[in-house]
């Protein structure tokens, strides 16, 4: 990823549709905050402007267009999902990067696998890493929330759900982080090849020795009357982990610098013990952080824009939920609202299929968290300015609480 403007603005880019935006840290983020920029933007401009950062590419920034991109794989191929669009073309992960027809395949293999049901039978051993974790330092009265906790949390769960070592973890969430943000020790595709080769001999064991684990499961699976190749179990794999790591270990550090300063909404989660699903949507809707894009298949004009086929158009999927004609008053969080339309786990065929996971993770941290350390603050060391990436992220999460 480079952020630097290249000047360049396209014949069919009229001058009024550019903002000089870099959608992988917006201005005023850390004068603002993340999602207060974003909603600053989108509130300040048309529904699809362009940004001569990142090579140059459309915005879609109000919810509704956002919304319109995801959903039609017909006009926006997923082609390329990551900007700048160089950098996005050797990608090569699945399912993301597969259109429909080609992609139905691979989701039917991952709904099966992260299905609700599938993803009941995880509760107790999401609890145990949950309660650990939290365990581990409550008597000390203070946490690097981000290392000590969200750092561990996810990648634990998902290292027992494909039955890999957990003493690997902190190095395959170093992997992760290496492809979704700039100015890593590993380029994207550094990191993406370190981790394929020490996951390809994992698969080669799994296919000749299957266990009761997803990846042995995904593996074995009929594929329309084949099985998956080696190389396309570490393109699916490898985005599964990403897509399932950098996520929650983000999303639950903004979580909790909101709680932090919240004795109401801590208050709120307390009494709803049991029942959390519905806050965590409201939470999801507020602070949606993936910010990828999708490139434009034909010309189209599109809410007042004229689009050239090959153009990409960025989804900041945060935009949705923070859209104010859709959602009133949309930076409140507010635990009554209903069906509030979002986008944090995006919509259409690639709609995230471990949104069921995502949601029960959240719930329980917070149920376990709350049930043990019900009042808590920022301490004096955090840094919540935020840090540029794919997905949104926030620098140092540390929590301070009376023993
Ligand atoms: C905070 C939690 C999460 C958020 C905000 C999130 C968000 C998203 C979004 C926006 C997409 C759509 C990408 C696109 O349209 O190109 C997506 C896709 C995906 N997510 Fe999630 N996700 C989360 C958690 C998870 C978890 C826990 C898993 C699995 C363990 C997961 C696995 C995936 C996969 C495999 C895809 C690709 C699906 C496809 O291309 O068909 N995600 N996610």
């Amino acid at each position: 990823m480079h952020t630097s403007p290249n000047g360049h603005i396209p014949a069919n880019v009229p001058h009024d549709r550019v903002v000089d935006v870099d959608v992988y840290l917006p201005p005023l983020a850390a004068e603002l905050g993340f999602h207060q920029a974003w909603a600053r933007l989108q509130a300040d401009h048309p529904a699809v402007v362009w940004s001569p950062r990142n090579e140059g590419h459309w915005i879609a920034l109000s919810g509704e267009a956002l919304r319109e991109v995801q959903s039609d794989p017909e006009r926006f191929s997923s082609r390329v999902i990551i900007l700048p669009k160089s950098v996005g073309e050797g990608h090569g992960l699945i399912p993301t990067t597969i259109d429909p027809p080609e992609h139905r395949p691979f989701r039917v293999l991952l709904n099966a696998n992260l299905n609700p049901a599938t993803v009941r039978g995880l509760d107790n051993s999401i609890r145990a890493t949950a309660v650990e974790l939290i365990e581990g330092f409550r008597a000390a009265g203070y946490c690097d929330f981000s290392a000590d906790f969200a750092e561990l949390f996810p990648i634990r769960v998902f290292m027992a759900m494909v039955g890999l070592p957990s003493d690997a973890a902190p190095m395959i969430r170093h992997w992760a982080s290496c492809m979704t943000r700039p100015a890593m020790p590993m380029t994207f595709e550094e990191a993406k090849q370190t981790f394929f080769d020490w996951l390809g001999p994992i698969v080669d064991e799994r296919r000749a020795d299957p266990g009761d684990d997803m990846l042995s499961r995904m593996l074995a699976a009929d594929m329309e009357g084949r099985t998956l190749s080696r190389d396309e179990a570490l393109r699916l794999c490898t985005q599964v982990l990403i897509a399932g790591v950098d996520t929650v270990v983000n999303f639950v550090g903004f979580v909790m610098v909101e709680l932090a300063g919240s004795p109401a909404l801590r208050s709120q989660l307390i009494a709803m013990e049991g029942n959390l699903i519905p806050a965590v949507n409201e939470l999801f809707r507020r602070f949606g952080l993936v910010t990828i894009a999708r490139e434009v298949r034909a010309d189209i004009e599109f809410h007042g824009a004229q689009l050239k086929a090959g153009d990409m158009i960025c989804i900041p999927t945060q935009v949705h939920g923070l859209d104010a004609t859709l959602n009133p008053d949309p930076l409140t969080i507010d635990f009554s609202r209903r069906r509030a339309p979002h986008s944090a786990f995006g919509s259409g065929p690639h709609m995230c299929p471990g949104q069921e996971l995502a949601r029960k993770e959240v719930a329980i941290m917070l149920e376990e968290w709350l049930r043990r350390i019900p009042d808590f603050a920022l301490a004096d060391d955090a840094d919540v300015s935020p840090v540029a990436g794919i997905v949104g992220s926030l620098r140092r999460v540390t929590l301070r609480w009376v023993v």
